[in-house]
C-alpha cells in the first residue's frame, strides 16, 4: 500500500481531540476543558427545523450557494446589530460551520510556501489551516491584552488570522487594532481574515465589535460570523464568510468542488434564528457573564480574565500544571501552551457547563489555589 501522503503528517495533533481523549482516560471528572456550548438554540429554531424537515421539497440538494434568504438574514444581523451594510448576493458565503472557513481561507487566498501569520495565544485549528495549505507560519505575539506587537510581524506575508474576542484569551479586541491590521495588510500584501465566533458573547456593557465595522476592511479581508456560540447551535454547523467580494467567491467556487449545499431545513432555521425573536441571545451571554463572575472571584490569586467569549484564562499556580489538576483534583482545564507558547504556564476554562458541574469544579480549583 502507498504512504500516507505528507500532507497528513504536516497537521499538528488536534489539540481538542487529544484534550478530550486525555479527560476521557482520567475517569470521573468536573470537564471545564471543553467549550461546547450547553444551551441549545431558542425552540421555535428546532421548530423551524421540524416543519422544513417535513416538506418533501426540502430533501434533494441544497443549492450550492446557500438559500438567499439566509445571506439576507446575515446582512439584516450585520446592519442591525453591527452596524455594517453587507450585499448578501456578493458579500456573503454559506459555509457547513466557520471552522470550514478557518481552511477555506488558506486554501483560496495561499501558494504553497507562502507564509500566514497567526497569534499567539490563539485557536489551534489555525495551524491545521496552515498545515493543510503546505504554507509556513510565523506567529503575531499577543500581550496580556490580546494587544498585537506589531513589530513582531513579518514585512511579507500572504494571510493574517485575527481572532477577538479572543480564545483563549478571553480579550475583546483593543481600541485601533483592526486599524492596524488594515495597515499591516496594506503594508505586507496580505489578506487579513477576523474570526467573530465569539463576536456576540462580551461581558460588562460592551458591544461586539465586527472587523468590517472598520473603515477598508472589506477591501483587504473578511469575517468569519458563526451560529454556534451566539445561537447555541454548535453541532448544526452553520456559518459564513462575510466580507470580501473575491474572497467570497473564491471560498464559494472550492466549496462547489467540496460540498454539495447544506441541508435545507438546517438553512431554513438558521433563517429563522437569525430573523426570529432575540431574546435567547442575550439570555446566553448574562448566563456566560454570570459564570464569568463566580469563575474570576474562585480563582482570585491567579489573575483571571475575561471580557467575553465563554471562557476565563488564567495564570497556573506557580509549580501547578494541568495535568496535574486533571489526575490530583480531578478537574480538567485547557493547558494554555496548546494555544502557543505564550500561552505556556496559563490555562483556559469554559463556563459552557451547565452550574452546578461548573461549581463544583470552581470549588475544587479554589481550594488548590488557596492550599497553593
Ligand atoms: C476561535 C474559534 N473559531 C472558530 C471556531 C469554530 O466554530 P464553528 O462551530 O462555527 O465551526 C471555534 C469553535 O470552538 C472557535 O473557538
Amino acid at each position: 500500500m502507498r504512504e500516507r501522503p505528507r500532507r497528513l503528517d504536516r497537521l499538528p495533533e488536534q489539540y481538542f481531540a487529544a484534550l478530550l481523549a486525555r479527560v476521557a482516560a482520567a475517569g470521573p471528572v468536573v470537564d471545564l476543558g471543553r467549550g461546547n456550548p450547553d444551551v441549545g438554540p431558542p425552540p421555535h429554531v428546532a421548530e423551524a427545523l421540524d416543519r422544513a424537515a417535513r416538506r418533501p421539497d426540502t430533501h434533494g440538494y441544497a443549492p450550492f450557494a446557500g438559500l438567499g434568504a439566509l445571506k439576507e438574514a446575515v446582512a439584516a444581523r450585520y446592519r442591525d446589530v453591527y452596524g455594517v451594510e453587507i450585499d448578501p448576493e456578493t458579500e456573503v458565503a454559506v459555509l457547513p460551520g466557520s471552522k470550514t472557513g478557518l481552511m477555506e481561507f488558506a486554501q483560496t487566498c495561499v501558494e504553497d510556501g507562502d507564509t500566514i501569520v497567526l497569534p499567539d495565544p490563539g485557536y489551534p485549528d489555525y495551524r491545521s489551516a496552515v498545515a493543510l495549505a503546505d504554507a509556513r507560519l510565523e506567529t503575531l505575539p499577543l500581550g496580556r491584552d490580546a494587544r498585537p506587537d506589531w513589530d513582531a510581524a513579518p514585512a511579507r506575508a500572504a494571510a493574517l488570522y485575527l481572532n477577538y474576542p479572543s480564545n483563549p484569551l478571553a480579550a475583546c479586541v483593543p481600541d485601533g487594532v483592526f486599524e492596524e491590521a488594515i495597515a499591516w495588510a496594506h503594508a505586507s500584501g496580505g489578506w487579513v481574515m477576523h474570526d467573530f465566533a465569539y463576536g456576540d458573547l462580551v461581558f460588562d456593557g460592551r458591544r461586539p465589535q465586527s472587523f468590517l465595522a472598520v473603515e477598508g476592511a472589506r477591501e483587504i479581508g473578511f469575517e468569519l460570523f458563526s451560529m454556534s456560540k451566539t445561537y447555541g447551535m454548535a453541532g448544526w454547523r452553520l456559518g459564513f464568510a462575510v466580507g470580501n467580494a473575491e474572497i467570497t467567491r473564491r471560498i464559494e467556487d472550492l466549496q462547489n468542488h467540496q460540498f454539495a449545499g447544506i441541508f435545507m431545513p438546517v438553512q431554513e432555521a438558521g433563517v429563522a434564528a437569525l430573523t426570529g425573536p432575540q431574546d435567547s441571545v442575550e439570555a446566553r451571554r448574562a448566563t456566560y457573564e454570570r459564570r464569568r463572575d463566580r469563575a474570576v472571584a474562585a480563582l482570585e490569586g491567579c489573575e483571571p480574565r475575561s471580557e467575553g467569549t465563554f471562557f476565563v484564562w488564567f495564570k497556573l499556580p506557580e509549580g501547578l500544571t494541568c495535568e496535574q489538576l486533571l489526575a490530583e483534583h480531578r478537574v480538567a482545564v485547557a493547558p494554555g501552551e496548546g494555544f502557543g507558547e505564550r500561552g505556556r504556564g496559563w490555562a483556559r476554562l469554559s463556563l459552557a457547563t451547565p452550574d452546578d458541574r461548573l461549581d463544583e469544579g470552581l470549588e475544587r480549583l479554589r481550594r488548590v489555589v488557596a492550599a497553593g
